[in-house]
């Protein structure tokens, strides 16, 4: 695997991220809804919220990206392929919205992973950028349930699991679009997530009381008070 230079040069980012990096309960003030987080030693964080229970295979995943990454994707079933990705990159568009999520299942190394239509993303509010990050926060059904040619997973009551994650500084090579093709990562790794923690009764809340809107004004209303 390469890594970019400028990226390894900082610190230890290019090693492998292993389990001694634990998510804990992170509570977001502006939308509300506590999520099991973890920032990686590039800077990245994932966070997940599930429901205490359901059987629609529901998260919510909020990513927060430093802006020297191009995309960021997370791997629900700790590895490359035959899982949901939710890869993730700014937009770079002036107006509008700042930031997306990506539906991708890879079925191998040598391409640029397929459109999954087995999860299927809704925004939330606190999908936006500044002069230092980008972040998308999002709801997804599909997330944490599939089926493949490796099996089926279901991380509905799982206490913890693997993830991974990728990153590259190249950003995708149109980036207002969800089915761009990008270049393969230069930074990727593994870590176990708590989802004990990320269960919570108030779910359902979460999501309807954060609906994205993407107007210009909702966007500064929410930099403003953050
Ligand atoms: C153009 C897109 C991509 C290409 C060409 C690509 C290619 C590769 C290659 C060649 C490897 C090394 C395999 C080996 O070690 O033998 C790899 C590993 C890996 N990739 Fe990708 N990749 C891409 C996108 C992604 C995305 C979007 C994710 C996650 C969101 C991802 C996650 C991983 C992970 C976690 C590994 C470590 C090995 C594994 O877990 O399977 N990759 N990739
Ligand atoms: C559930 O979410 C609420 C609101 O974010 C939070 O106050 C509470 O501590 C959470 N409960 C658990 C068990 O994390
Ligand atoms: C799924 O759960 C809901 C309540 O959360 C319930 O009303 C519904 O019957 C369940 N559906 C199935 C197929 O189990
Ligand atoms: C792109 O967005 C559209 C509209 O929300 C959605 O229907 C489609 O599944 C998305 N594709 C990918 C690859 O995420
Ligand atoms: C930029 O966004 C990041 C991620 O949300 C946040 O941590 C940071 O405080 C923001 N910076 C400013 C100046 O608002």
């Amino acid at each position: 695997m390469k890594f970019s230079g400028i990226l390894c040069g900082v610190a230890a980012v290019c090693s492998t991220v292993s389990a001694q990096y634990t998510a804990s309960r992170y509570y977001e003030k502006t939308s509300g809804i506590t999520y099991s987080s973890i920032t990686l030693p590039n800077g990245v964080s994932y966070r997940i919220s599930l429901p205490a229970a359901s059987n629609i295979s529901e998260a919510i995943l909020q990513i927060v990206v430093p802006k020297a990454f191009g995309w960021c994707g997370l791997a629900w079933g700790g590895h490359m392929t035959n899982n949901p990705l939710s890869v993730h990159w700014a937009t770079k568009a002036k107006s509008g919205q700042k930031a997306i999520v990506s539906s991708r299942m890879a079925f191998g190394y040598n391409a640029v992973p397929n459109p999954y239509i087995g999860a299927t993303y809704t925004y939330l509010k606190g999908t936006t950028s500044n002069n230092t990050h980008w972040q998308v926060t999002s709801y997804c059904v599909g997330c944490t349930r599939w089926s493949t040619s490796d099996g089926d997973v279901d991380l509905t009551t799982q206490s913890e699991t693997q993830f991974a994650y990728a990153c590259s500084s190249v950003a995708p090579s149109t980036p207002t679009s969800n089915t761009s093709t990008f270049n393969v990562h230069e930074q990727n790794g593994i870590w176990t997530h708590d989802l004990s923690i990320a269960r919570n009764v108030s779910f359902a809340s979460f999501v309807s009381t954060n609906p994205y809107k993407g107007s210009k004004r909702d966007v500064e209303e929410r930099e403003w008070f953050a």
